[in-house]
């Protein structure tokens, strides 16, 4: 008994999707008066309650971590027996239907180590609310559907804290007479407290304006720390192109008269899109050639578009409860890869889009953490920013969007903002919008909502020269996943096209949608077997097996006209040949190595998109193509194949990697193409084993005018074993060594090189005097870098298992929500032979005993071992 009584205290509650009630109460406005201070801030809130509906239930606000040192109710203060609290929240039983209730807090933002509620970074203070962060800042109820219109009063030195930002707009400003100074904002727009925030600190603004589509002024500020001032120009950049995109596109305008950016080196997540006052993590933020590369830079372009599209698609449209989470993060996503498509290439966004889907969301699918792009219950929300809600669900609003067509998947999401502006909806209002906006059935593809998993498609191929037709049979079923062992077939829209062999074009792409089980299509006029090109455009997120024979991949990967299944023929081709290596086959590589020289001097190909198809799949895709992944021969084979491209095709490497070096930087496509094609060659070159490798490698290294060639540069030689590689380890550090963000690569470098001391390497860096436990974008690049480099985390000891739980164990006790983000690899234990399963459960066990656990630790690893 008294076994079962300790489980269940451990056992966190689990919430239902199925449980939810409208608030009991509604909080029309809010007065919120700040004291600042970093040892000892003081909050008071006013709260305007209104009984909503007729019930008789107490007033419940929550609270975490909270003691509240005043209650009153309409201004009368009450005694301690009055109110009392509930695990954390302040319940006050109330009779009439509308009062006014002031609480008084006091709070340390300067030991906040989650960095949820208020916090200090950098000698800054900040918010950070979302998902439940409000209520460890005042006594609030903390749920997106109630919504409250807030004044904001915020009082600090002014030394220390010059600069006051909140929500809305500045209003009115002062000193007190003890020599302190403040500020008042208000925000015009409702809005759930998740989207509350204030940053208070000495700040620099790069100061700009936006003139809308209706002829208003927006101020833009990007507020940073002095010294950072010059690396905000692509951000600010981005935040314009945003605003005119998302008018041009959607239709739809900016709403206040301010909009503020503030960037912050300590965060958990990327930023955060607060009504007006932006905070982001400030790698998204923070750019200049000397310290970042083009994937930061598009980083940085790619997060500011979606903050700023969250202004509609979140904040005027906003979630009734946190099961509708990818309502406004699928919709976002989706927004910002078509603004940054727009920016650059489609083509080779889509590429990058597929690869992280799949990379990181076809394995959370495949594992234990697996769940539907709307949930049906959690345990502690912030485990549910996922790619799954985030990556998955956009890929939903993509495949409805094509679907329909541009035009009336406009009028799908005009209907949504104009129906729901200003209320907190579902995603089953999204669909419903869709459908009436648009004029379609989504009846059945609403299971995409529901099902989680990754639909398997088989598609066969069947020629009748007699009739001269082709039957194209497809054949659709979804693996199990944890709670849902029985599936319904998908509705799936696979742009297709069927190749004449001769000519090599095609009659017109069609978008088949399948629906059933199987189902079968036959197309007429092929006196010649043709060759299939399917999921075109990666229209839909399934895995598809073909039965197409190297050659007609090899034709594909010369002649598709859709870049994205050109790309996928050339991948594939890749993958038959590695994964049947690793099975002792003997496959021809010889095609491979022509793909590739064909693909290389190809004069109509953009070089950014000969650099993706050409890059051999990562070791981790390797895996996920195998009943059991085995670490050590996907490592060998691919080194193997890499070599063997490297020497058949040297002099063409040589040649590329000289003519691509440019003589100075530029951020537009010709030279960001010509980079990325610089460095894979460089990979190539280096691959093949030649003497001069290393030395070619340290002087990228050394002459690069940009992060972009002295990074790739750096982590090719990290790869390998030279003096060059030790040399230009020190010279990066000592380089960098006082720049954070830039000292991040130093150790993300390390942590992912296929290098086979590796995970020593890791142990050793975690003891370095620069690594530290409260930065998350340091234990990311560390810890979280190692746990996606799959030969040296799967180590057959396993070291490197020990090394993430003790990481996890030490980091849950000052920050959950960012420990229990290392937790997957972890849980993957059931794709791995059975030694490395059983250390992996080991470790999973032994993080489970560790008393004190968080809930989301305890949620992330408890559904891992399950
Ligand atoms: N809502 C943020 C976004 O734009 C992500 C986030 C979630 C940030 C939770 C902080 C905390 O995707
Ligand atoms: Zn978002």
């Amino acid at each position: 008994m008294a076994d079962m009584q300790s489980t269940n205290a451990a056992s966190p509650a689990i919430i239902r999707r199925q449980d939810y009630r409208p608030p009991d109460w509604l909080v029309p406005e809010i007065d919120l008066d700040f004291a600042l201070d970093p040892a000892r801030t003081q909050i008071r809130a006013v709260l305007s309650v209104a009984r909503n509906g007729a019930h008789d239930r107490y007033l419940k606000l929550d609270g975490d971590g909270l003691v509240p040192l005043e209650v009153k109710v309409d201004g009368r203060p009450l005694e301690s027996g009055e109110w009392t609290l509930d695990g954390g929240a302040l319940i006050i039983p109330l009779t009439g239907d509308a009062h006014q209730i002031e609480t008084l807090v006091e709070l340390a933002p300067e030991n906040n180590s989650k960095l949820m509620g208020l916090y200090a970074s950098g000698g800054l203070l900040c918010t950070q609310c979302e998902a439940e962060g409000f209520r460890r800042i005042t006594f609030f109820p903390d749920r997106p559907d109630v919504l409250s219109r807030y004044s904001v009063r915020m009082e600090a030195d002014p030394a220390r804290f010059p600069v006051l930002l909140a929500n809305g707009d500045p209003i009115e400003q002062g000193s007190s007479a003890d020599g302190r100074h403040w500020a008042r904002w208000t925000d015009p727009f409702p809005k759930p407290c998740y989207l509350f925030a204030l940053v208070a600190g000495d700040l620099a603004c790069n100061a700009d304006s936006f003139v809308t589509m209706s002829g208003r002024e927006v101020k833009l500020g990007i507020w940073v720390k002095e010294a950072d001032l010059p690396r905000t120009g692509h951000a600010m950049e981005a935040l314009k192109n945003s605003m005119a995109w998302d008018e041009r596109v959607y239709g739809r305008e900016y709403d206040l008269d301010v909009f503020n950016i503030v960037a912050v080196a300590d965060f958990n997540f990327g930023a955060m899109e607060n009504k007006g006052l932006n905070i982001f993590n400030s790698r998204y933020i923070l750019a200049d050639p000397e310290t970042a590369t083009d994937i930061d830079y598009d980083g940085v372009e790619g997060v500011v578009a979606h903050e700023y599209f969250h202004n509609w698609s979140g904040n005027r449209v906003t979630c009734r409860d946190w099961f509708q989470l990818s309502l406004k993060e699928g919709f976002t996503v989706f927004r910002d890869q078509n603004f940054s498509a727009d920016m650059g290439s489609h083509a080779v966004k889509r590429i990058e889009d597929v690869r992280v889907l799949r990379a990181a969301q076809f394995q959370e699918d495949a594992g234990p953490l697996a769940h539907p792009v709307r949930p049906e219950s959690y345990i502690e929300i912030s485990n549910f920013y996922t790619a799954t809600i985030y990556n998955k669900g956009a890929e939903l609003i993509r495949m409805m969007a094509l679907m329909l067509g541009p035009e009336r998947f406009r009028a799908g999401s005009d209907l949504y903002f104009k129906r729901h502006d200003g209320q907190a909806a579902t995603c089953e209002d999204f669909v419903r919008a869709m459908e009436e906006g648009g004029g379609i059935d989504l009846g059945q593809f609403r299971r995409w909502y529901e099902q989680a998993g990754t639909p398997h498609v088989r598609a066969t191929l069947r020629h009748d020269e007699a009739t001269q037709t082709v039957e194209l049979l497809l054949e659709q079923s979804m693996p199990p996943t944890p709670g849902q062992p029985d599936k319904q077939p998908m509705a799936i829209p696979l742009r297709t096209a069927l190749f004449d062999r001769i000519g090599s074009a095609h009659k017109g792409e069609e978008l088949l949608m399948l629906t059933q089980p199987q189902q079968s299509f036959t197309f007429g006029g092929f006196a010649e077997a043709p060759v299939l090109s399917i999921n075109r455009g990666f229209s839909a997120p399934v895995i598809v097996a073909t039965d197409r024979s190297q050659g007609d991949l090899a034709f594909l990967s010369a002649h598709d006209d859709d870049p994205f299944a050109r790309y996928e023929a050339m991948q594939q081709l890749m993958v038959n040949v590695l994964v049947g290596r690793i099975a002792g086959q003997n496959v021809d590589e010889a095609a491979v190595v022509a793909a590739i020289r064909d693909t290389v001097v190809d004069p109509h190909l953009d070089p950014a998109f000969i650099a993706e198809a050409i890059r051999l799949p990562s070791e981790a895709y390797l895996g996920d193509q195998m009943a059991k992944v085995d670490p050590d021969a996907i490592h060998i084979a691919r080194d193997a194949l890499q070599r063997r491209i490297g020497q058949e095709l040297e002099p063409l490497w040589r040649d590329i990697h000289a003519r691509t070096k440019a003589n100075s930087f530029s951020l537009s496509s010709a030279a960001k193409g010509a980079r990325k094609l610089r460095n894979t060659a460089l990979i190539c070159l280096v691959a093949s084993g030649v003497p001069d490798g290393a030395a070619v490698a340290f002087s990228q290294f050394d002459e690069a005018d940009n992060m972009t060639e002295r990074q790739a540069a750096l982590a090719t030689l990290a790869n390998g074993a030279s003096d060059e590689r030790e040399a230009a380890l020190d010279i990066f550090y000592n380089r960098y060594r006082n720049d954070a963000l830039t000292l991040d690569k130093w150790f993300q470098t390390q942590a992912f090189a296929l290098h086979p001391d590796t995970v020593d390497l890791v142990e050793e860096l975690g003891r370095h005097p620069d690594f530290t436990l409260s930065n998350p974008n340091r234990v990311r690049s560390l810890y979280g870098a190692f746990g996606g480099n799959q030969w040296a985390f799967h180590h057959r000891s396993g070291k490197g298992y020990r090394l993430v739980a003790n990481c996890i164990i030490a980091l849950d006790k000052l920050n959950p929500q960012t420990a229990a983000r290392l937790v997957p690899p972890l849980g993957r234990w059931c794709r791995f032979d059975d030694e490395r399963a059983a250390l992996m459960r080991g470790e999973l066990q032994r993080i489970l005993a560790e008393p004190g656990l968080s809930k989301d630790v305890t949620e992330q690893v408890g559904k891992s071992l399950e």
